[in-house]
């Protein structure tokens, strides 16, 4: 999948019709990893095709698993929980945290020795997170300064453990989760504030041992999984910028369809209805034990808002484009406690302030927070950092903006929504390579 390294954004009309969101990155990732592990056929709908997911398939194949891609049709036909095989070369995840920090979990539990690099950027993320609870297990895993590669030895001395997680991280949480597969006995993950629950909700649906009291997680290793078909929910963080794009583009009206509406996940559709935006969340219902609707946004003027604590992980991946949100309303916006997005696919809370500030938008940050003083945008010349979320935010500024903004290095958007370019174009925007 290729998308071009420039985008220049002209001009907008308003933003009108439906539009068609691809599946959910988070969950399309695990239902991959959940369905190698089963025993049987279990074919995966409105799957996201994208570079980060291919990955995951690729990794799967190579530890043994037969996968087959029809459109956006996965099917997975694996042989048990037991059945991965040792891969022949260095397994790679491309840009994705998602898949190295899971499926570390996976690698540092089996009888096999492995290894897995990333991108530049990947391979200069933090692993620590995942490095120090899985030791705790028993496990072997080396890491370079705890940054991939990561290399994993067969350990003797793999035990159940209980964890409480400080970092509000379900990457984390996951990681341990599919460890704890693996081992005999229960194992007790809790975690101080709670994260997206796809791992847990997948596993439910596919009918593993696994309860669920307030923040604790009781999983039970060594059991096995009914195997049945799995539906994806569009993903509500690709959605979150064309619901932005109809906010803030006047005369703008916008249908979402059959969006994932996992209450861990809409922290963006709640802050907007409070910052004034007109948005309505209807045919609501519940596929493979995830929530999902349509929704409706319309051209609304919004107020600047305030947040801070555990509002922010229910909507971390949605914090770039609330930002052009906020860059445009009048007064300022303050957010707190995001020291996380420093550790993204870039540094978020940079690479958005420096956007921010050639476009003419006055910004002021600490290593944890950031302030935006409501303005407009002039255009220019800004640079993604090879971030996708970050990329697609400064398309959609574009929208609104008085000259027309050029956006470097938007090759990751591929990552997560390879389509984007022809979307927003066929709904009114005018996107072009350069
Ligand atoms: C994800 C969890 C989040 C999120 C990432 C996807 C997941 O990361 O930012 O894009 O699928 O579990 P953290 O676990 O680091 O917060």
């Amino acid at each position: 999948m290729t998308v071009s390294s420039n985008l220049i954004i002209n001009n907008s009309n308003p933003f009108e019709g439906e539009v068609s969101i691809p599946g959910d990155k988070s969950i399309t990732h695990r239902a991959i990893m959940i369905s190698s592990l089963c025993n049987g056929k279990i074919n995966i709908s409105n799957a996201l095709a994208s570079d980060d997911c291919e990955h995951t398939i690729n990794v799967f194949r190579e530890l043994g698993v037969n996968i087959e891609i029809k459109e956006h049709m996965i099917s997975v036909t694996g042989k048990g929980l037991t059945s991965l095989k040792k891969p022949n070369k260095k397994l790679y995840a491309g840009n994705s945290g998602t898949l190295m920090r899971i499926i570390a979990g996976i690698l540092a539990t089996q009888d096999f020795t492995s290894s897995i690099s990333g991108d530049k950027s990947l391979n200069t993320r933090p692993m620590k997170r995942i490095e120090d609870p899985l030791k705790m297990f028993g496990a072997n895993i080396i890491s370079k300064n705890s940054m991939p590669p990561l290399s994993f030895k067969p350990s003797k001395s793999l035990k159940p453990i209980s964890y409480a997680s400080n970092l509000p991280s379900a990457q984390v949480k996951s990681c341990l989760i599919f460890a704890a597969l693996f081992i005999d006995g229960a194992s007790v993950i809790t975690e101080k504030i709670k994260t997206r629950d796809h791992t847990e909700r997948l596993l439910e649906y596919l009918e593993y041992p696994i309860s669920i009291e307030d923040n604790a997680i009781n999983i039970f290793g060594k059991k096995s999984f009914k195997c049945k078909d799995i539906v994806i929910p569009s993903d509500i963080s690709s959605a979150a910028f064309f619901i932005v794009a109809a906010l803030i583009r006047k005369d703008s009206k916008l249908v979402l369809k059959n969006i994932g509406i996992n209450k861990l996940r809409i922290g963006l559709i709640e802050i907007l209805i409070e910052m004034g935006a007109n948005i309505s969340v209807f045919n609501k219902s519940v596929i493979c034990n995830e929530s999902v609707a349509d929704i409706e946004v319309q051209y609304s003027e919004l107020k600047p808002i305030n947040i801070s604590g555990e509002k922010i992980s229910r909507l971390i991946d949605e914090l770039p484009i609330l930002f052009i949100a906020c860059a445009v309303c009048n007064g300022i916006s303050e957010f707190h406690d995001i020291g996380e997005l420093r550790f993204k696919e870039s540094d978020r809370i940079k690479s958005m302030e420096e956007g921010l500030n050639v476009l003419g938008i006055k910004t002021s940050s600490t290593t944890n927070s950031l302030k935006i003083f409501g303005g407009s945008f002039n255009g220019g010349i800004v640079n993604s950092n090879n971030d996708h979320r970050v990329a697609m935010s400064f398309i959609v500024a574009g929208a609104i903006s008085k000259k027309p903004i050029t956006v470097l290095n938007t090759q990751n958007i591929s990552t997560s929504f390879p389509n984007f370019k022809n979307t927003i174009n066929g709904i009114g925007a005018e996107v072009y390579e350069v």
